[in-house]
């Protein structure tokens, strides 16, 4: 039997059809920009994630870097954010010319709220939360403090399309939530995609021009602005998607629960803690298992497919070698990174997949 990390035809394949019909119609209406397609979209996002609006861009990067510069953070200015998540977090803050300052993470990957009290300087003007691998960052805990040192609070929900904590949306207590939809993501486009959402009109405005060099009205530029735009065959695929996505989340959960039950009684394995009151849209199952190199040789021979989130803590990437903070111990992150191991957990996934993998991952440890 071989089990794939992720199979997107299984949820592709009835929609294709439906999809192309739809971009045909735009192909026919040489409306290829900003059209119609991609209004539908941000006005559905913005509905289901229950913000007041959402901007779309041409990837989660790229969104990061919009509400950055919505909200006037750049040269001179200091964010901070988990030293756990993918490097486009840190990238965007400087790409728009700010610094990130790393923070470690919590026994859930999630930043470490205890940590980030002493990193808050004269400069920092932010605190990006990563909802990593599908649940919500303590988003009340750090809207408070983020209130008490006068800075804004982002969340970073590539990760998490769909999550809440008890009653909380993803969005409702930040500035501004940023997603991603990379193809594999929880919501993923047929290539690259992302959106902004927000509760400040000032801050959508703001976006709404930047994302389009600066401009509302053709050749007439009001601020510095880029081109980031979601392309219409994007939008016309997330549309279609987005009304399965809440059921799509329903069966990652399924899956999740299968493993977390079914492996609880392995004393090597760490698994994955939810945090409390968090619906978790289980985007990544990552456990922590020693001898990892061994482990992964077992299931690859067995014929399940694995992932890592991620090999390095971003701050010992090549990449980071003259940042401040290049010497500094992270203790979670650095002690865990090397036993990070992700197993499959994807829509439509079947009961026997999810059988044999918890099969296979048994046997290693038997
Ligand atoms: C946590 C996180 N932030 C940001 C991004 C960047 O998104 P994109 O690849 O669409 O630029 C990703 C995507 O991989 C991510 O996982």
């Amino acid at each position: 039997m071989f089990v794939p990390f992720n199979d997107l035809t299984r949820i592709h394949a009835p929609l294709k059809k439906v999809v192309i019909k739809k971009f045909e119609k735009t192909v026919d209406k040489n409306n290829f920009v900003l059209n119609e397609d991609t209004k539908i979209f941000e006005n559905n996002f913005s509905k289901f994630t229950k913000q007041k609006y959402a901007v779309s861009c041409a990837n989660g990067t790229d969104a990061i870097e919009l509400v950055l510069r919505g909200l006037e953070i750049g040269v001179g200015d200091e964010v901070i954010v988990p030293v756990n998540t993918y490097i486009a977090t840190s990238f965007a803050v400087e790409n728009v010319g700010a610094k990130p300052i790393f923070v470690d993470n919590d026994e859930y990957y999630l930043i470490d709220l205890k940590k980030i009290k002493s990193k808050i300087t004269k400069k920092t003007k932010a605190i990006i939360g990563v909802n990593l691998y599908g649940q919500m960052c303590d988003t009340s805990s750090l809207k408070k403090l983020c209130k008490e040192h006068n800075l804004y609070l982002l969340e970073d929900a590539a990760q998490s399309h769909g999550a809440m904590q008890s009653n909380i949306n993803v969005g409702d207590n930040s500035s501004g939530a940023t997603y991603s939809f990379y193809p594999g993501k929880n919501l993923g486009a047929w290539g690259d995609g992302g959106m902004v959402t927000t509760n400040s009109y000032s801050t959508y405005k703001k976006m709404i021009k930047i994302r389009n060099f600066g401009s509302v009205e053709k050749y007439y530029h009001e601020i510095q602005g880029s081109n980031t735009r979601l392309q219409p065959l994007q939008a016309i695929l997330l549309n279609e998607k987005l009304k399965y996505l809440y059921e799509w989340n329903e069966e990652r959960f399924t899956v999740a629960d299968k493993y977390i039950e079914s492996l609880q009684d392995i004393d090597k394995i760490v698994l994955p803690k939810t945090l409390n009151g968090n619906k978790h849209v289980w985007h990544l199952f990552v456990i922590q298992v020693p001898n990892r190199r061994k482990f992964m040789e077992h299931c690859k021979n067995s014929g399940v497919e694995l992932g890592i989130h991620y090999p390095l803590p971003t701050i010992k990437q090549n990449a980071y070698k003259k940042h401040s903070q290049n010497k500094e111990n992270f203790p979670n992150s650095f002690s865990e990174y090397k036993k990070l191991v992700t197993l499959p957990v994807f829509p439509k996934m079947e009961k026997k997949e999810i059988n044999y993998v918890i099969k296979v991952v048994r046997e290693y440890f038997n």
